[in-house]
């Protein structure tokens, strides 16, 4: 295992500038004497964008790839026209550095409060596929503006695409003490890449004998996710149906504040960027009000990819004991909370 740590620091906007400072303080204070620290900053976002009209060049995208691994805060203002920034930054890194697995985990801890009766034994993993789907860019216009416009955004599902975010999704599961895998498509009706997905399914699954297989229909899978979460392991799913379940099981298992993430490269070709689930929170920016937690959970992911488990296993532990206490400390600013967590990771 490698001692140093060289890592590319993305805040970017809003409170994702104040998300990142907390993530950093209590990643330097897990981390033993020996273990080398390099961080370099860099300032995508809005005000770059305002600045230059550049949102990632090839000479930053080459700048990156030198690093271990990404931490990003959030990229997105108000000022910026929609989809500028998402697909010239946020699309445009994980194209480039083909971050194939969105990892998403969904534990509900104690402590933490959600929308489903009772407090449901939540505790799953999604595995979206990050690179293909309708997310390409695959389509196009035609007649735009009349009353006869034709759009289409077509779903590329790749043999190799599929297989090896199937692959990944079953060594998770194997890895974990319930060993099951669900996937989840639209496969009676989104037949072509529905079969695709489900006949790759069937076969890797025979290469992992002890992890059980589910299958279950997206729109059913929403119905689970509220009524009978406990029944998810690990996930795995394309990158539409992804998005969109990835955000119901954040609202159903604590919400924002708390859903991290990781943009994955299992091959190491190319660093792995992890991220909190949220946005930049433009109504909230700048006033101390975040809640940095989603960010520190994904520096425990981040701390995984690289080796670092039980580091990732300290700060994991830190959070929990935190939020399970949280209730009886009454409003933090988002350094206090990242204050507290560093303190716990580092006694
Ligand atoms: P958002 O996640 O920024 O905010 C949604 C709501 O959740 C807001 O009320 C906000 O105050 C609250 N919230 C978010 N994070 C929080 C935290 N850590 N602690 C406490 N409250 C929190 O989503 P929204 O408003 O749709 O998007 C704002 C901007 O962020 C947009 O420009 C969007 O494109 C961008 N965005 C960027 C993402 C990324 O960088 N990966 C992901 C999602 C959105
Ligand atoms: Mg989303």
């Amino acid at each position: 295992m490698s001692r140093s740590i060289d890592l590319a620091v993305i805040p970017g906007d809003g409170i994702g500038q104040e998300v990142v400072s907390e993530g950093l303080k209590v990643l330097s204070a897990v981390l033993p004497q020996d273990v080398k620290l390099e961080t370099k900053e860099y300032d995508f976002g809005a005000r770059r964008y305002h600045a230059t009209g550049e949102t990632l060049t090839d000479a930053d995208l080459d700048a990156l790839k030198q690093h271990d691994a990404i931490l990003l805060g959030a990229i997105g203002d108000p000022s910026v026209p929609s989809g500028v920034l998402e697909r010239g930054f946020l699309l445009k890194l994980r194209f480039a550095f083909d971050h194939h697995v969105n990892l998403r985990p969904s534990k509900l801890l104690p402590g933490v409060a959600t929308p489903l009766a009772g407090q449901p034994e939540i505790d799953f993993v999604v595995v979206r596929e990050g690179t293909e789907g309708p997310y390409t860019g695959n389509g196009g216009t035609i007649r735009k503006g009349t009353e006869h416009e034709v759009a289409t955004e077509v779903s590329v599902n790749t043999a190799f695409g599929v297989e090896r975010v199937v692959r990944d999704a079953f060594a998770r599961a194997q890895a974990r003490p319930r060993k099951k895998l669900t996937l989840v498509h639209k496969n009676n009706v989104l037949t072509f890449a529905g079969h695709l997905w489900t006949n790759i399914f069937n076969k890797v699954a025979q290469e992992f004998p002890e992890v059980s297989t589910d299958y279950i229909h997206v729109d059913a899978a929403t119905i689970y996710l509220v009524t009978d979460p406990a029944r998810f392991d690990v996930i795995v799913t394309d990158n539409l149906f992804g998005d969109i379940i990835t955000d119901l099981a954040a609202a159903v298992s604590g919400g924002i504040g708390v859903a991290a993430s990781g943009n994955i490269n299992p091959s190491r070709e190319f660093p792995s960027m992890f991220e909190p689930v949220h946005g930049s929170a433009p109504d909230i920016a700048g006033q101390g009000k975040a809640d940095p937690t989603a960010t520190v959970l994904s520096v425990a992911l981040l701390l995984r990819h690289l080796g670092y488990d039980g580091e990732a296993d300290r700060i994991d532990a830190a959070v929990t004991a935190d939020l399970t206490e949280r209730a009886a400390l009454g409003a933090r600013s988002t350094s206090q909370i990242g204050d507290a967590l560093a303190a716990r990771v580092a006694g």
